[in-house]
Parts: C-alpha cells; sequence; structure tokens
C-alpha cells in the first residue's frame, strides 16, 4: 500500500503543528521527523522535546523519526519517550545494528535501517527479518531539497526482488528528492512508503502539494514493471 510520509524538516517551524496536520489533511499518513546531529550529517535540527511537542499537536500518526546522528542507542530512550513510533538508524552509523535494531524494539517502536546512496543493500542482509522497513536514501542525507539520485532507483528494485523472493515482510521507504517528476519512477521500481520535504511543504499549497503526490503515486502501481 502506497502511503505519503510528509517530512517536516522542510516546514516552516513556526507553524509546525499546523503545517504538520494540513499535510496530513493531504492524505500524508505518516509524518516523517528528521533527526541530525551536526556529525554523522553536516546540519542540526531537533530533539526529543521537539518531537514531544509535535506528537501533542499530532497525536494519531505514526511519527517516522528518522535517526542520522552518531551513537543512536543514546537516544533511542528519548525518542521513544517522546512518541516515535518507528525509528530509523542507518547502517553506516552502527558498529552494532542488530543490538541497536532490538533496542528499539525493546523501547516498543518499530526498527528501521537506513542506507545511503553509497552504501550497497547487500549490507542489509542480516537484519532484513528483524526490520519494520527499510529507507532507500536517494540524496546523501543532511538536507532538503536535494537531486534525486537515480542510481538508488536499482536498489530499491533490489530489495522489492528480495522480499519477493524471501516472503519477508519489510517495507520499502525512499527519502530524498521524491517530487512529481521521480515519483513515478520510484513507484515502478517498488517503493510504497514515499517520504517528500519539499514538494510538500517547499512551496504553494501544502495540502494540494501532498494530494497531487500521492495521486501521482497511485497512478503509478497501475503500471507497475
Ligand atoms: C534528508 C532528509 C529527508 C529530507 C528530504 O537528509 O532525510 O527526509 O527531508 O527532503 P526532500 O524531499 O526535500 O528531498
Ligand atoms: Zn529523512
Amino acid at each position: 500500500m502506497i502511503e505519503l510520509a510528509p517530512s517536516i524538516l522542510s516546514a516552516d517551524f513556526t507553524q509546525l503543528g499546523a503545517q504538520a496536520l494540513t499535510a496530513i489533511a493531504g492524505g500524508g499518513t505518516v509524518l516523517h521527523v528528521d533527526i541530525m546531529d551536526g556529525h554523522f550529517v553536516p546540519n542540526i535540527t531537533i530533539g526529543p522535546p521537539v518531537v514531544a511537542s509535535l506528537r501533542k499537536a499530532v497525536p494519531d500518526v505514526p511519527f517516522d523519526c528518522h535517526l542520522m546522528i552518531e551513537n543512536p542507542d543514546e537516544f533511542i530512550p528519548a525518542f521513544a519517550e517522546a512518541g516515535a513510533t518507528w525509528i530509523s538508524v542507518h547502517q553506516e552509523a552502527c558498529v552494532h545494528l542488530n543490538r541497536t535494531l532490538q533496542l528499539i524494539a525493546a523501547h516498543g517502536c518499530k526498527p528501521a535501517v537506513v542506507i545511503n546512496p553509497a552504501t550497497p543493500v547487500r549490507t542489509l542482509d542480516e537484519v532484513l527479518d528483524i526490520v519494520h522497513h527499510v529507507l532507500v536514501m536517494s540524496v546523501n542525507p543532511g538536507f532538503g531539497a536535494q537531486q534525486f539520485i537515480q542510481g538508488s532507483l536499482h536498489k530499491i528494485e533490489s530489495l522489492a526482488k528480495i522480499r519477493e523472493l524471501s516472503g519477508l515482510p519489510f517495507r520499502i521507504e525512499v527519502d530524498g528528492g521524491v517530487d512529481l517528476t521521480t515519483v513515478t519512477d520510484v513507484v515502478r521500481a517498488g517503493a510504497e512508503l514515499l517520504v517528500a520535504g519539499n514538494a510538500v511543504f517547499g512551496h504553494g499549497d501544502i495540502r494540494e502539494n501532498a494530494q497531487q503526490l500521492l495521486q501521482a503515486a497511485r497512478a503509478a502501481t497501475m503500471t507497475r514493471a
């Protein structure tokens, strides 16, 4: 099932709750929350207190907390407490990835793993049976509104193939540069959780943007290979 996960990174942070609700009104069913520490990625965003405030404004949709931080184990309890529903960690940031994914589950959240554009899908072979989803980065993480990296499409295709052959239930998410010009390709490749920041919040009417993107994504499922 196709779902749109608006990324609040491109929202106006003075109106965070209201803008998140508008994107949900436009069809967003998951809220994508980017956590950056200025070390793993060259940018800083928000921490658990903001997530907790946002949770009060948006009580009913899953929060997809994408941790772009070093030492994620140290912060998983705080994000779980703040209201995260899904927590994803980067394969590149986790020396003990299995342990970190178990820690997320132990705190009552759905564990997920993320790979950067330069990280091969095969590095995930041993964790695919314990993740709720795999997030394929289609830009180098750190900023919104970057250009989609075409090479990520074959990684989505590989994951879809592995899933089909293995029968494992993990979902496939894509993050970075998803807009009306790229959404058809990512859906055809096999992604079903679509993160979009700039395309939803960056310009124009948030609700309409979300609706149009979702409509284009659903249309693409009709022509899936
Ligand atoms: C980038 C973040 C993304 C970002 C995507 O590091 O992980 O979630 O918000 O933004 P767009 O959709 O603008 O590329
Ligand atoms: Zn993200």
